[in-house]
């Protein structure tokens, strides 16, 4: 079996820091989106997989490479425009041949891997099968409409679902997809929906079946989302310290301190994980937090946030909380303010505070 992930697409609501950032390599628990995707078709036994960039992306190729580090084999597809799902899977007809495979959605992160999913397509030996998970908002989703334990309709976003079920981002076709692909038309908004090519198997008569996740599951698509995410990577994760702490500070906790890293006179609360060559020095670092490497926080307070690589934080005396932090961004405090404040700032941006 082959794996088809996405790491295409524009990121609009993740702006501004998709204008420098492919949106799959934001760092979830200080690792990139994609990888998350990637381990779990590794753990699942999958080696040759097709990634869909962007035209003339540079980034991710950059990232993962051929995939040799990993033991795998990536064969990157571009698409020239996000033209939508149901085209990814059309553009990539040549890559995955006549064989079953798993079609993943590089911005989804669930527990548990994707394993089950798998054998529960196996098992059943339909055409295709959709792995679903109960929202509260099934209007932002693919949404099946469910009758006797049957998919007998599957709309895009619907105003008015039919359930209260999205169609996830993981999906298990044998090659009649193809010939759905090629046959729907694009949307109102212009994309070739992979939920009118699911619905073009059930009017042909194909077998649609699925799975249920019945454990964690995000479509990382918002600030709020990625956020989540970190949250339940970091509530998963197993700490390693082999950073510097002082005498004056006091670690609680599930918390990672990288190599070369500072904590002087601070408090740290887990789980938080804090990467390579970071300095923190009178500082509150609270739980599910992220700082990539080379940080520095100093005299300020962090809470349920994810801050990019390079970036300085400086005597900013009202906690900074469910923030999304670029690369290289700087906050300096001129003048304290009582509130808690609220950011999503682009890489490189410059914050002064009054
Ligand atoms: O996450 C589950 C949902 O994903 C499903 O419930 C929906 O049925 C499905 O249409 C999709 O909806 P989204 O609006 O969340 O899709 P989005 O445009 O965010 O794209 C999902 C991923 O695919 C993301 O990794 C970007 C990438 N992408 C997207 C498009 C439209 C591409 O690589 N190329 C594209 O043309």
């Amino acid at each position: 079996m082959k794996a088809l992930i996405t790491a295409g697409g524009h990121g609009t609501r993740l702006r501004p820091i998709t204008h420098t950032k492919n949106k799959h390599l934001i760092p979830i628990g200080n690792k990139p989106m994609l990888n998350y995707a990637i381990e779990y078709v590794q753990e699942a036994g999958i080696s040759e997989i097709g990634i869909i960039i962007n035209s003339g992306d540079q980034e991710i190729k950059g990232a993962f490479g051929d995939g040799t580090k990993m033991g795998l084999n990536i064969t990157y597809i571009p698409q020239e425009a996000p033209l939508g799902l149901a085209h990814v899977v059309k553009i990539s007809e040549s890559f995955i041949g006549d064989e079953n495979f798993i079609f993943y959605l590089g911005d989804n992160i669930l527990v548990g891997g994707i394993r089950k999913f798998i054998e529960d397509f196996e098992n059943n030996g339909s055409n295709c099968h959709l792995v679903l998970s109960k929202v509260k908002d099934p209007q932002r989703f693919g949404v099946p409409e469910i009758k006797k334990g049957q998919i007998v309709s599957i709309e895009e976003k619907p105003a008015n679902p039919k359930s209260d079920y999205a169609i996830t981002g993981i999906y298990l076709y044998d090659s009649s997809i193809f010939e759905a692909v090629n046959n729907i038309e694009p949307s109102a908004r212009g994309e070739l929906e992979i939920s009118d090519a699911h619905q073009y198997l059930l009017d042909s008569g194909a077998t649609v079946t699925f799975s249920e996740i019945t454990g964690w599951w995000k479509d990382t698509g918002k600030v709020i989302d990625l956020l989540e995410a970190n949250r339940l990577v970091l509530d998963n994760h197993s700490p390693i310290n082999s950073g510097n702490i002082d005498e004056n500070s006091t670690i609680v906790g599930r918390v990672s301190i990288g190599e070369g890293s500072h904590v002087e006179n601070s408090n740290i609360r887990g789980p938080v994980i804090i990467g390579n060559n970071v300095e923190i020095q009178d500082t509150y670092i609270g739980p599910y937090s992220s700082i990539s490497d080379g940080c520095k926080i100093i005299g300020s307070e962090v809470e349920y946030s994810i801050i990019m690589d390079k970036t300085i934080i400086k005597n900013v005396n009202v906690r900074i909380e469910a923030s999304l932090l670029g690369h290289s961004v700087e906050i300096r405090r001129s003048r304290s303010i009582p509130e808690t404040h609220r950011f999503m700032i682009g890489d490189q941006s410059r914050i002064e505070l009054k």
